[in-house]
This record gives structure tokens, C-alpha cells and sequence, in this order.
């Protein structure tokens, strides 16, 4: 099997570092599944992949929805006869300080970025345990490793992501089934897009290479973290952040 005929399941493909990982995915010539909420947006990014001679389809999906999602893993492994990479990037924020965050925005966060890992990753080990061979990249964030104001409930969600992805690290490992978590710093996304100048001026402050980072800086650590060249590498947590949360 080569790298070139595998199959990659990309969540929040449409746009942002989803899309950016789906591309890079791609131009290494895996097919890739683009999964997202809405058809259309994937649909131009199918079109992008194609123009440049690769192959992607879409699936649209609430990833909130358990069911939906997992029935759309297994559909994809068994219309494709194998799943070999799952990128669990899609992910939202709904930030509020501890006294003022109500339920239904610890809710929506924990489920979206963290339930739907779980079972993605749930329903896609089956089909990579039959390939004996996977690649599993949950995107996290700095805020789940030194936290963020504002934002107990989706640094929580990230901070899960890396005990859950650990865990399935050394749950299937010995099935040539990696796992790891990227975790990004600041990204120009569309998530970052409103923040403030000023908030933006002292971010850069802490950033040792004095930008932003791109949608594609994640796509690369990514794309490693899948390729098969990264067999020995598991359990990690790559924080890809211009130095921002080095110690
Ligand atoms: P974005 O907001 O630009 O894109 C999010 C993607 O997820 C979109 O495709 C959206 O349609 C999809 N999505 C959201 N909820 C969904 C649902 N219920 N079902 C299906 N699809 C859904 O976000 P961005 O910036 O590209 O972030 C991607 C990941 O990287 C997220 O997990 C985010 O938490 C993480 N991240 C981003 C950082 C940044 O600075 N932009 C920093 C650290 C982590």
C-alpha cells in the first residue's frame, strides 16, 4: 500500500486550517473526505483540490450529531474499502468568563470539540485496525495546555482532547495506529479574525517569530503526523505556535 492510495477523513474541511490540511492532504495524493456542516463551501474546495489534479469528495455532517457522524465514518470506510487518516480539526468557540458561562455554552463546546472526537475516533478504529495501519491527528489548542481567559469550556474540551488522544495512543498503538495532538497557537482563521488590534499587537508579543502563524504552518506539522513516515511517533502533542508556549 502506498502513501498515495490512502484515505483521509478531514473534519471542518471548509475553510481555515481544515481546508489548508485537506489541500496539503491532497497534493500528497491521498483522497481526501472533506467533512463539514454544509455542502456548498466543501464543494468549492472539492473543485480547488481537483483543478490541481487531486481527489477529494464531500460529507456534509453536524458533527454535534453522534449518530450522523459516526454513521458518516463508517459510510466513507466502507464506499472507499478502507480509512486510513481521521483529522479531527473542526472545533467553535463560545468564550465567556467562569461567573457569566451558562450551560448551553459549556455544552455546545464540550460537544462539538471534544464528544465528536471521541466518536470519530471510536467508529473510525475499526475500519484502520482492518487496514492494520492509521493515523489519527486531533487539533487542540495552546489554551488546553496553559489555559485562556474566557474560555474555561473550550480549553477544557482541548486539554480532553490530549488525555483522550493519549490514551488511544496506547489503547491501539500495537495496531500500527498512531495518535497525536496538534496544537495550534494563534492562526489567521476566520476563528481569529475579530480579535482586537490590541489583542492582536500583544499576542505577536509572545510569539518568538513575530507573526501570526497560517493555516498552512498546521497543515505541515499535520501532514507529517500522518504520513507514514511518522510510525514511531505517537502520543504526542505538537504545539505549533512560533514558540509562543515554550518553556
Ligand atoms: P474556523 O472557524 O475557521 O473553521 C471551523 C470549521 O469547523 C469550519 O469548517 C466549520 O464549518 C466546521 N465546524 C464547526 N462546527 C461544526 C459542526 N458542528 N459540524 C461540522 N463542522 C463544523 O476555525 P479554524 O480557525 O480553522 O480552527 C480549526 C481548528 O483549530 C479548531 O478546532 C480550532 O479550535 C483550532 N484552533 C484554531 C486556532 C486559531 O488561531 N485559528 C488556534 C488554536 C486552535
Amino acid at each position: 500500500m502506498s502513501q498515495e492510495s490512502r484515505v483521509a477523513f478531514v473534519t471542518g474541511a471548509s475553510r481555515g486550517i481544515g481546508k489548508a490540511v485537506a489541500i496539503r492532504l491532497a497534493k500528497e495524493g491521498r483522497h481526501v473526505v472533506l467533512a463539514s456542516r454544509s455542502e456548498g463551501p466543501l464543494s468549492e474546495v472539492k473543485a480547488e483540490i481537483e483543478e490541481t489534479g487531486g481527489a477529494a469528495s464531500v460529507c456534509a455532517v453536524d458533527i454535534s450529531d453522534r449518530k450522523a457522524f459516526a454513521e458518516a465514518i463508517e459510510g466513507v470506510a466502507s464506499e472507499q474499502g478502507r480509512l486510513d487518516i481521521l483529522v479531527n480539526n473542526a472545533g467553535i468557540t463560545r468564550d465567556n468568563l467562569l461567573l457569566r458561562m451558562s450551560d448551553e455554552e459549556w455544552d455546545a463546546v464540550i460537544e462539538t470539540n471534544l464528544t465528536s472526537a471521541f466518536v470519530a475516533m471510536r467508529a473510525a478504529a475499526r475500519p484502520m485496525m482492518k487496514g492494520k495501519f492509521g493515523r489519527i491527528v486531533n487539533i487542540a489548542s495552546t489554551s488546553g495546555l496553559v489555559g485562556n481567559s474566557g474560555q474555561t469550556n473550550y480549553a477544557a474540551s482541548k486539554s480532553g482532547l490530549v488525555g483522550m488522544t493519549r490514551t488511544v495512543a496506547r489503547e491501539i498503538g500495537g495496531k500500527g495506529i498512531t495518535a497525536n495532538v496538534v496544537a495550534p497557537g494563534f492562526i489567521q482563521t476566520d476563528m481569529t479574525a475579530n480579535l482586537p488590534e490590541s489583542v492582536l499587537d500583544s499576542v505577536k508579543g509572545l510569539i518568538q517569530v513575530k507573526r501570526l502563524g497560517s493555516p498552512e504552518d498546521i497543515a505541515a506539522a499535520v501532514a507529517y503526523c500522518t504520513s507514514d513516515d511518522a510510525g514511531f511517533l505517537t502520543g504526542q502533542v505538537i504545539a505549533v505556535d512560533g514558540g509562543m508556549t515554550m518553556c
